[in-house]
């Protein structure tokens, strides 16, 4: 039902639109190509069944989500992860996660650290079910329109 796999460059314009779905405004395939131009630089995509698909009978899988993680030497960071509005409470984030975890790790990562919105009580929720605990914070670190948001940065063994 729900199937992770990684992707290179050439996937820059899925990733692109992926991303656009999940968050607003999203980033476009330059700024995913100069991401992944970076040593390190990985990116998963998850594709997913949805329950009208599956009554099929050549259920289809479609691109729901991506996570883009960078390792350096023994840590890893989430540098994003979303899901598409229609594919989630699934088990897509937490697969996507998972998968992370599991690359990070067979890359030599002894921790995965990242930044959530300290109002994002949804990604917190995903994040806190895996195990994941907060070791530190930043001030006013993402913008908004009525102002500025701290960022909570949330770590676990990978
Ligand atoms: C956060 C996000 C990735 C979660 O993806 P998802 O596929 O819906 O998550 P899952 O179905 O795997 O849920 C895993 C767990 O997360 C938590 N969770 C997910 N959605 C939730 C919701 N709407 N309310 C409360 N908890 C929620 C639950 O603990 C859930 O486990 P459960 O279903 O067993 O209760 C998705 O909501 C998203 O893309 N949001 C917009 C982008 C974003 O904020 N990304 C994170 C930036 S750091």
């Amino acid at each position: 039902m729900i199937r992770v796999g990684r992707v290179g460059p050439e996937a820059v314009e899925l990733l692109a639109e992926l991303h656009g779905r999940c968050f607003q405004p999203g980033w476009d395939r330059t700024a995913m190509a100069a991401l992944l131009a970076v040593a390190g630089t990985f990116a998963l995509v998850a594709e997913w069944t949805s329950e009208i698909a599956r009554e099929s009978t050549t259920p289809e899988r479609v691109p729901a989500g991506l996570v883009l993680f960078r390792v350096a030497a023994d840590e890893a960071e989430i540098l994003t992860l979303g899901v598409i509005p229609e594919a989630r409470r699934a088990g897509v984030g937490r697969a996507l996660l998972e998968a992370a975890l599991e690359n990070a790790r067979a890359r030599g990562a002894a921790a995965l650290f990242l930044e959530v919105a300290a109002d994002n009580a949804v990604a917190i929720a995903l994040y806190q079910q895996a195990g994941f605990g907060t070791v530190g914070g930043r001030k006013g670190y993402y913008s908004r329109a009525g102002g500025t948001v701290d960022a909570l940065v949330l770590a676990r063994k990978a």
